[in-house]
């Protein structure tokens, strides 16, 4: 027994015990006692202290969350910022129309005064960041339900947060780590006033668009650039013409010298969401059963918004940005998919859970806490898994798949305030007066034929394939009504509902009273919403509670174990939108038998892949001039040429879109934009030959910046390196 027990222990250490080459999205705070002397070792010349200081400046301090799910970096003494051109995307489409179409033929402010506001859009500095846990877990118990427990810990963060910000304009968040074995907690301090400064040209700052997205070899001009705001005394503060640009504790250098396979690279950012350290179960789920439902659904979207769009270029503006977001996932998934296949994660991972178990049971004081763990993720993912189902459907075929039923339902708010019995009337007023400014910016991007077909479109699957016992009553009832036929349903209701017409919801919103809730009650798309909404929390919803509040119950004792298991080991925790390194080299890859990616990409393959006639290939006559001529200036890579992308080993996910990358003394050599297809699985298991992330190179930035639109002055405000 013990013979065999050290065999297969000695075998998972083989497989398991390092993470390995370029994995891994480490925490600030600890870099120094876990990974400065790797970092150092694969050739980075500055310290961890650096990177993150609590007492000094340090690169940490130039770096900010982009609005709600990117990142960001300072570049200049004068609050100048740099994200990706998709990051931007939802600004720069609010700045655009038929006649300013800043989306096809880009924007740059050539002063200040020029630079265009943002409401709505903040970026948020880290100020520093603490270790709570002791503080977080007080009071807690073992034997707690997880529910209790999870009381406990929100009032405690509560408190945690308060006494962090008292007398400050800061702002606190504390976030679970390791699955609530750990807590963290984040002081920042939030910008508001964000203004758009210049972005290039959809043809090259999405060059490629949804067909090249998440692929390799790449050529796309990922970025746009943003200026802070703060008040005279250097604060955040709301937009005002008197506002004037941040002056930042640190803002980066930038370095024209570029990269060679092997160097050292690391991103500086906030990965969104990873799930490293699940067992077989949960991978399964998402390749199974999730996936293949979302890109299915999607796909079919997708069809008829482009459909439309191709046909009409007003209508390819309105829907811009919801294809590119609707696409992105439903790729992303494809190609994790295949790369979960192809590494054969699922049977890593029960490989691994047979070691865990014969751990588990090697002694009894093991045995009592842990023996149960993967029966009981077993059972609980199964039940799980076919509540997600129901689920999945809900959102992609129904309430966020549909627009008219997701705006329909953002009046739900406003209904519920007025039914009740001391309906304060103060507070519908203001409710009223939110909708009604929304709904021009809603319509402006709202075509009702797309919506209308995607409804019968939905409905349909939503009908068909879902099993009978997950089907709300109301769609049951639509199918046996119609005889099947959505189409008919989506055009009746179309016609019926205010919710399709911007008229008729400014009519219905002026002079707003409370008794005329009843009207939106009645509505067939209000209707719609809330008949799906209403099955979801009678049959799905408490199921899909419980069963998920165990699953977290067990994935957090799961995780200890796995730690306890590996005592020497480092874990870096799961993503969770905080502040977070990775570190690899520049690197090429094989996706396939004898296919071999070089690490970089030119103009020159964009000269390739040009093609008038399909938007998102056309190239200008301008970028050709300046190619032919080869007037790159400064910006040209020893090899003459003008470098536009490459690829590295840093473990990254979505949210670290706009991270800088920095070479090894620190300085700006590019901007993250994506991951490779082959790698995309990454979010669940990360494979070092496959696994690459997409950087733009910063010399192509700036020379689109300078040489093609001219907006030189912003190069010239930065701090080149050459
Ligand atoms: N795939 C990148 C990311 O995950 C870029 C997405 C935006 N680009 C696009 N063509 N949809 O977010
Ligand atoms: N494009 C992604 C983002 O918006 C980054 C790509 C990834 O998922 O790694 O954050």
């Amino acid at each position: 027994m013990k013979k065999v027990l050290s065999l297969t222990i000695v075998l998972f250490l083989f497989v398991r015990l390092s993470v390995l080459a370029g994995e891994g999205m480490w925490l600030p705070m600890l870099l120094q006692s876990l990974n400065e002397k790797e970092m150092k070792e694969m050739g980075m010349r500055i310290s961890a202290e650096d990177i993150y200081s609590v007492n000094h400046s340090s690169l940490k301090d130039a770096i900010v969350i982009f609005g709600g799910g990117c990142t960001g970096e300072v570049v200049s003494d004068q609050g100048l910022l740099l994200t990706n051109h998709h990051c931007g995307f939802g600004s720069i489409q609010k700045h655009s129309s038929v006649e300013h179409d800043y989306l096809t033929d880009g924007f740059w402010a050539m002063s200040q005064a020029e630079e265009l506001p943002n409401p709505g859009l903040s970026v948020t500095f880290l100020v520093r960041m603490e270790d709570v846990t002791e503080n977080a877990l007080e009071g807690v118990t073992e034997d707690m339900s997880q529910n209790d427990r999870e009381e406990l810990i929100k009032k405690n963060i509560e408190a945690i947060k308060d006494s962090a910000t008292k007398d400050t304009h800061y702002k606190a968040v504390v976030k679970p780590f390791y699955y609530g074995n750990k807590y963290y907690l984040f002081v920042n301090e939030v910008f508001n006033d964000v203004r758009l400064v210049g972005a290039p040209p959809s043809n090259i700052g999405k060059f490629g668009g949804d067909t090249d997205n998440w692929m390799w070899p790449r050529h796309t001009g990922d970025f746009s650039v943003f200026r802070i705001y703060a008040n005279k005394d250097n604060e955040p503060a709301d937009y005002s013409e008197d506002n004037v640009p941040y002056t930042p504790k640190k803002f980066l250098d930038v370095s024209l010298k570029g990269v060679e396979k092997d160097d050292f690279t690391f991103v500086f950012g906030y990965p969104g969401s990873t799930e490293e350290y699940v067992p077989s179960y949960s991978i399964s789920h998402i390749t199974e059963v999730t996936n293949p439902v979302r890109i299915g659904l999607r796909g079919k979207r997708l069809d008829i918004m482009s459909k439309y769009m191709n046909a009409d270029p007003a209508i390819r503006i309105q829907y811009a940005a919801k294809y590119a977001g609707v696409s992105n996932g439903w790729k992303k998934w494809q190609g994790e998919n295949r790369g979960i296949k192809r590494l054969k994660a699922v049977e890593k991972k029960q490989a691994f859970e047979k070691q865990f178990n014969e751990w588990a049971n090697a002694t009894p004081e093991r045995k009592a806490k842990y023996a149960q763990l993967i029966p009981e993720f077993e059972k609980t993912s199964k039940q799980y898994s076919d509540l997600d189902l129901a689920f999945t459907y809900l959102l992609e075929a129904g309430i966020s798949g549909i627009e008219v039923v997701r705006y329909a339902r953002s009046y739900s708010g406003l209904v519920r305030l007025c039914e009740a019995k001391d309906a304060d009337k103060e507070k519908i007023i203001a409710m009223a007066t939110r909708l009604t400014s929304r709904i021009d910016g809603h319509f402006k991007d709202y075509y009702q034929l797309i919506d209308e077909e995607v409804m019968a479109a939905m409905l349909t699957r939503y009908a068909n394939d879902l099993p009978l016992k997950w089907q709300p009553d109301v769609l049951r009832d639509i199918n046996k009504k119609y005889k099947g036929n959505f189409d008919a349903f989506a055009q009746k209701l179309f016609n019926k509902s205010m919710f399709t017409s911007k008229e008729k919801m400014i009519a219905f919103m002026d002079g707003f009273k409370k008794n005329k809730y009843k009207k939106i009650e009645k509505d067939p798309a209000y209707q719609l919403a809330s008949d799906l909404i209403d099955f979801y929390l009678a049959k799905v919803q408490p199921g899909l509670a419980e069963t998920s509040a165990k699953l977290d119950s067990l994935q957090r004792i799961y995780m200890k174990a796995q730690m306890e298991m590996q005592p020497d080991a480092r874990f870096y925790p799961d993503a969770n939108f905080t502040l977070r390194i990775a570190y690899g080299k520049v690197d090429d890859y094989m996706p396939r038998d004898a296919v071999h990616y070089r690490h970089f990409t030119t103009l020159d393959g964009i000269m390739e892949k040009e093609n008038p006639d399909i938007y998102d290939y056309v190239v200008e006559d301008k970028l050709k001039e300046l190619y032919n001529e080869k007037d790159f200036g400064k910006y040209a890579a020893k090899d003459g040429k003008m470098h536009v992308a490459f690829t590295a080993s840093n473990h990254t996910t979505g949210g670290n879109s706009g991270s800088p990358v920095l070479n090894a003394d620190g300085q700006l050599i590019g901007l993250n934009f994506d991951r490779n297809w082959e790698g995309t699985m990454s979010d669940l298991m990360y494979d070092p030959d496959q696994c690459r992330n997409i950087t733009l190179d910063i010399r192509y930035c700036l020379f689109i910046m300078d040489k093609f639109a001219g907006a030189g002055h912003l190069v010239e405000e930065m701090n080149i390196i050459e």
